[in-house]
């Protein structure tokens, strides 16, 4: 009795679960009620993983012969990884998020093939069709676990270079194959049972350490202004993987998230190919952001012209109408709030201020628009690069604002340009352009940027929140009265 009531349990609570994942998915569509999305898919989570408690009743008294043990291990388990990602969320700052995610998608991934893991030691999985499953989502989770930890050290800054060698791409294939063919053989072999426990947990090893190794050497060469498509990759890839080891469990809250994951990740990791204008193998296959490439750039002409920020500010309280890029700088410095106040400022003055923000501006999807947002900057003043760049060559001003290669015009020009092909906002074509930085350092895909010794531009060093500071000094000294 208590068997079947705990199954239906399982079923009816799995089902609600999977109903808040994808009711809070569908929040996530818009900045207005994606932070309520969150919470709501969180709920999803903690449902889904409380109702896993209730398979220890789903199961006769002799299936659970540790169930004391068992359960407490979880709860610590659940103590613990829950408590490390309380404190770290709350600590993380916001322009160490992508490390956070590419660290939190391993996880997933791993979790993924420790589920294997347990299924093949115990052989568990049932007859070869399961056994398969188990492999691949086995194989998917593990790459999706190395390659994450790489993409997070690369990303921190631990591995601050592209790894390749002759032939690697080669190589990699041949790793692939290797683990492919001891995955065969465990499938293969399983079926003489006595063969099976005298050998197979070494060829579960021999497995394991091909797919782990595989994750590493495939993104070990990747360079780092790809890493965004890579984790993207990834979290695909742990979507799939979660998803199938879903299956291979059959528990419906396991295969209905991890689907939801896959999907996601998939359209994002095409989202941002395309915003980069490139395909997904070229990421995966081509040495895009390789430093010795950046070498090759024509001789820059013109020069740099500094000019101080209160005669910026100034500039742009007398120009009617201004667009304001924001890039990685600005969320370095946390200059939000200032620049919304400045902004306020500007139409207070009746300027005309709008913000374009490109598709991979900072360092994770999304994160300029979560930036402003967090300043209380209206949505509609927010616009995306493809509603925005036609409107530039008609602007008077455009502020860039810690930003570089999202406005690099290399990347229309440059042929031997690490970033060419990349769409990029149009700012260049603005009648005067004030770019706001500390210095002369490079952006993320390491190459100059011609538009800063372009005739129209002037640059405005240091910090984007003290720059901003001055100009609103300034444009308040002029004591000017507010436009109705
Ligand atoms: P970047 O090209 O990286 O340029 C940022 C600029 O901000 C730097 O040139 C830097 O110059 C300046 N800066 C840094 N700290 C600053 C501060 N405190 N105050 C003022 N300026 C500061 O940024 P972007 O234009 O946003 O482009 C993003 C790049 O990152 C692209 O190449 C993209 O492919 C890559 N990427 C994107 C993502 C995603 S998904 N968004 C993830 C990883 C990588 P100074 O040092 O001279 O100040």
């Amino acid at each position: 009795m208590l068997i079947l009531i705990s199954h239906i349990g399982i079923g009816a609570v799995d089902l609600a679960a999977a109903f808040l994942f994808l009711y809070g998915l569908h929040r996530m569509s818009s900045p207005v009620t994606a932070p309520s999305g969150i919470f709501v898919a969180g709920i999803g989570m903690a449902v889904a993983v409380l109702a896993s408690f209730l398979y220890a009743f789903d199961v006769g008294a002799a299936a659970r012969p540790n169930l004391p043990v068992n359960l407490g291990l979880a709860v610590v388990a659940l103590a613990l990884g829950g408590g490390v990602a309380w404190w770290g969320g709350r600590k993380v700052a916001m322009t160490a998020m992508p490390q956070m995610v590419a660290i939190y998608n391993g996880m997933g991934g791993g979790a993924a093939g420790a589920i294997a893991a347990v299924e093949l030691f115990g052989n568990k999985a049932p007859g070869a069709g399961a056994l398969v499953m188990t492999l691949l989502g086995a194989l998917i989770g593990a790459v999706s676990l190395s390659g994450s930890l790489i993409a997070w050290a690369k990303l921190d800054g631990v591995i601050n270079k592209p790894v390749r060698v002759k032939g690697q791409q080669v190589f990699n294939g041949l790793v692939l194959l290797l683990t492919v063919a001891v995955g065969v053989y465990i499938v293969v072999a399983s079926a003489d049972k006595a063969a099976l426990l005298l050998t197979m947990p070494m060829w579960i090893y021999i497995f394991f350490a091909c797919a782990l190794a595989l994750g590493i050497l495939m993104t070990l060469p990747i360079g780092g202004a790809d890493m965004p498509v890579v984790i993207s990759i990834f979290n695909a890839f742990t979507g799939l993987a979660v998803g199938i080891e879903g299956y291979v469990l059959q528990n419906p809250a396991l295969m209905i998230a991890g689907m939801v994951v896959g999907a996601a990740g998939m359209l994002l990791t095409l989202l941002m190919a395309k915003a980069m204008n490139r395909s997904v193998s070229n990421v995966i296959f081509t040495n895009f952001g390789d430093v010795a490439s950046t070498h090759k750039q024509g001789k820059i002409k013109g020069e740099l012209k500094p000019t101080q920020p209160g005669d910026a500010g100034i500039a742009m309280r007398y120009a009617a109408s201004v667009i304001i890029v924001p890039g990685y700088g600005l969320a370095v410095s946390q200059g939000q709030g200032k620049l919304y106040e400045f902004v306020k400022l500007l139409q207070a003055g009746g300027v005309s201020v709008k913000f374009a923000v490109h598709p991979v501006a900072g360092r994770m999807p999304g994160q300029m628009d979560v930036l402003l947002a967090e300043a209380g900057v209206p949505y509609d003043m927010i616009f995306q690069l493809e509603d925005i760049n036609d409107q530039f060559a008609t602007t008077d001003v455009a502020l860039i604002i810690g930003a570089n290669d999202v406005v690099n015009p290399a990347a229309r020009t440059d042929k031997s340009s690490a970033i060419y092909g990349m769409p990029i906002l149009n700012a260049d074509y603005a009648k005067q352009v004030f770019v706001v930085k500390r210095g002369e350092g490079k952006g993320y895909a390491g190459i100059v940027n011609q538009l800063f010794y372009a005739d129209n531009c002037n640059m405005v060093y240091g910090d984007a929140q003290a720059v901003l500071i001055k100009m609103i000094e300034a444009v308040r000294g002029l004591g000017l009265p507010a436009v109705a």
